[in-house]
């Protein structure tokens, strides 16, 4: 399956969402969209008008940034998996670099993460990647197989192709600085036949994240292993992700 989702970050008032979105809407009708799988994650905020948005519209599903592993209780300030699926959101990004990075989150966070998004129907958006110093190191295949086993160890493998992949290099995210082609398809290939080997399961979509735009995805895309992208600051910018979706369907 392809898939390209748009992970919007902590950006925009409500009012520039929505016009993002009812730019997106006008520019990815299902014949533009093809056999890509089209996805957007605004803040928390926006997400109940950006799902009433798309109401009418089978082409787009919507995917939060985060959400707490517990359905409910005493986590001042969080946001749980359950409340996010009775707002009709159909997907949650975990263990992005950020959320490890500046808040503390654990291979053992993600994994809870995981299984209570399967167990509240959320299509869990699954992120890994190396820092520079793992890359340099020459580390970079098992330290991101390592971060990936953690998150499926207490996952059901019959649960496993319902998930989406996100290999995101930390060193690339926001930097402009994107892996060339062959590096992603090297970590690609390599987590799903780790996933084969491991789990026995290995037909999800693995999307490549990192400094992704028009103008240097179409090789990237190209990649046997590489099913899409998880885009940043190219998804703020309607006509660069309409584009993105474009190459990928291309691809
Ligand atoms: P970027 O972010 O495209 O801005 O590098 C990707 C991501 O963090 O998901």
């Amino acid at each position: 399956m392809k898939l390209l989702a748009g992970n919007w970050k902590m950006n925009n008032t409500l009012e520039e969402g929505a016009d993002l979105m009812e730019a997106l809407i006008e520019g990815l009708p299902a014949e533009v969209v093809g056999d890509v799988r089209v996805v957007v994650s605004p803040p928390f905020l926006q997400l109940p008008q950006t799902v009433h948005a798309l109401w009418e519209n089978a082409q787009i599903a919507v995917a939060a940034q985060n959400g707490h592993a517990a359905d409910g209780g005493a986590f001042t300030g969080e946001v749980s998996m359950a409340m996010l699926r009775d707002a009709e959101v159909d997907a949650v990004i975990i263990g992005h670099s950020e959320r490890r990075q500046y808040f503390g989150e654990t291979d053992s966070d993600v994994a809870e993460k995981v299984q209570s998004a399967l167990r509240n129907q959320l299509i869990p958006i699954v992120c890994v990647g190396e820092v520079l110093a793992q890359r340099k190191a020459g580390t970079y295949l098992e330290d991101t197989w390592n971060q990936l086993h953690a998150a499926f160890a207490r996952v059901n493998p019959e649960d496993m192709s319902d998930c989406v992949i996100a290999y995101e290099p930390v060193w690339a995210i926001g930097t402009g600085e994107v892996a060339t082609a062959a590096q992603a398809q090297e970590v690609h290939a390599y987590l799903r036949a780790q996933m084969e080997a491991t789990f026995g399961v290995s037909d999800m979509p693995i999307v490549y994240g990192g400094s992704c735009k028009p103008s240097n995805a179409a090789e990237i895309f190209a990649q046997p292993d590489v099913d899409g992208g998880l885009i940043g600051g190219a998804s703020l910018v309607a006509a660069d992700f309409i584009a993105l979706v474009e190459l990928l369907k291309a691809s």
